[in-house]
């Protein structure tokens, strides 16, 4: 048996005992457990540290699996098509006989799902007779994970099982958008807002404040590497790591380079892993340089924002 099948089933086999499992996916790494089960959902909630109020992101391999949990509208179905599986999250309306734990959605009435495009994972919920509830693999308001290592790093031995999927593609969450009333997107993250307005054909706006559900940025430590952060700067001291967005000429220790030449996918790609790497030397500050709000920089810019925020 190859490596990966011993692995998944070695997943499931911990996953059916209602006990969390790490899954690799296409944006960062999630904490999944049983969504249909409260006793294992709880677990998440506990090891994340994560308040209840927050729910989760439910993720599914399969259309007919969704079905029988929420109501699906011709939006969805528009961008179901064109961007599933892939690092775009839904908000849908429940049905009434869901099955999904109602810790997972802090009882609301609508529930976040998505369709993640890691092989290995889709390989594992494909297997499963439920769908996999996964928050972040991160403690609650630090930085999330895009590699098997990073978890380890974020727990140690307090979780069971980290299954290896490589280093996530997309690197940076998913993009959450409401389906419920009028498409509104909650959170910018791996499908850019102009490439979901375009495939529905207007103008979807982003909607910073939610006061009713609390969706990262809320909370005012999200992304936190545990130092400062200052966004828009020149130049760095030497205490100080500097993240910067292309190459320069003259390069120093202490610089970061998100891309080579303002790659912004490739920026967002590599954002978390070096705020991850500055994290464990020993710098007093990070400085950022300013990063083009556009595209994929929209999305950056507003987790480097709450990163930065005390
Ligand atoms: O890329 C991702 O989405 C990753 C991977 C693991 O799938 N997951 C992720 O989960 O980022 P998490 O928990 O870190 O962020 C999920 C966000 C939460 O901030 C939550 O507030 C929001 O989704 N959310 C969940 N259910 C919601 C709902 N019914 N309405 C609005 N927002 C919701
Ligand atoms: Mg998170």
């Amino acid at each position: 048996m190859n490596n990966n099948l011993a692995n998944i089933k070695k997943s499931i086999s911990i996953l059916n005992k209602d006990e969390c499992v790490a899954i690799p996916t296409e944006t960062v790494y999630g904490l999944a457990a049983n969504a249909y089960s409260n006793k294992a959902v709880k677990k998440i909630y506990t090891l994340k540290k994560r308040p209840i109020n927050n729910p989760s992101i439910i993720h599914y391999s399969s259309l007919k699996q969704l079905k029988k949990d929420c109501e699906l509208n011709k939006n969805f179905f528009i961008l179901y098509k064109k961007f599933c599986p892939g690092p775009i999250t839904f908000v849908l309306k429940l049905k009434k006989e869901n099955h999904i734990s109602k810790i997972a959605t802090n009882n609301k009435k609508t529930v976040a799902i998505r369709f993640p495009k890691n092989r290995i994972t889709q390989k594992l919920l494909k297997t499963l007779n439920y769908p996999l509830a996964a928050p972040s693999a991160n403690i609650s308001t630090k930085i999330s994970p895009v590699l098997a290592s990073d978890v380890r790093e974020e727990f140690g031995n307090k979780i069971k099982f980290v299954l290896n999927g490589g280093r996530s593609k997309i690197g940076l969450e998913s993009t959450i958008i409401s389906l419920v009333n009028k498409p509104k997107i909650l959170r910018l993250g791996g499908i850019e807002k102009s490439k979901i307005s375009k495939v529905l054909n207007k103008n979807i706006k982003y909607e910073r404040t939610n006061k009713k559900i609390s969706v990262p940025g809320q909370s005012k430590l999200h992304y936190s590497p545990g130092i400062p952060i200052k966004l828009n700067a020149k130049k760095s001291k030497i205490y100080e790591a500097f993240i910067l967005i292309k190459k320069r000429k003259k390069s120093y220790k202490n610089y970061y380079y998100l891309s080579k030449n303002k790659n912004l996918k490739q920026a967002a790609k590599n954002l978390y892993k070096i705020l991850r790497d500055i994290k464990k030397k020993k710098y007093k500050a990070i400085v950022v340089e300013k990063i083009p709000n556009i595209g994929f920089g929209e999305a950056i810019n507003d987790r480097l924002k709450r990163a930065s925020n005390k």
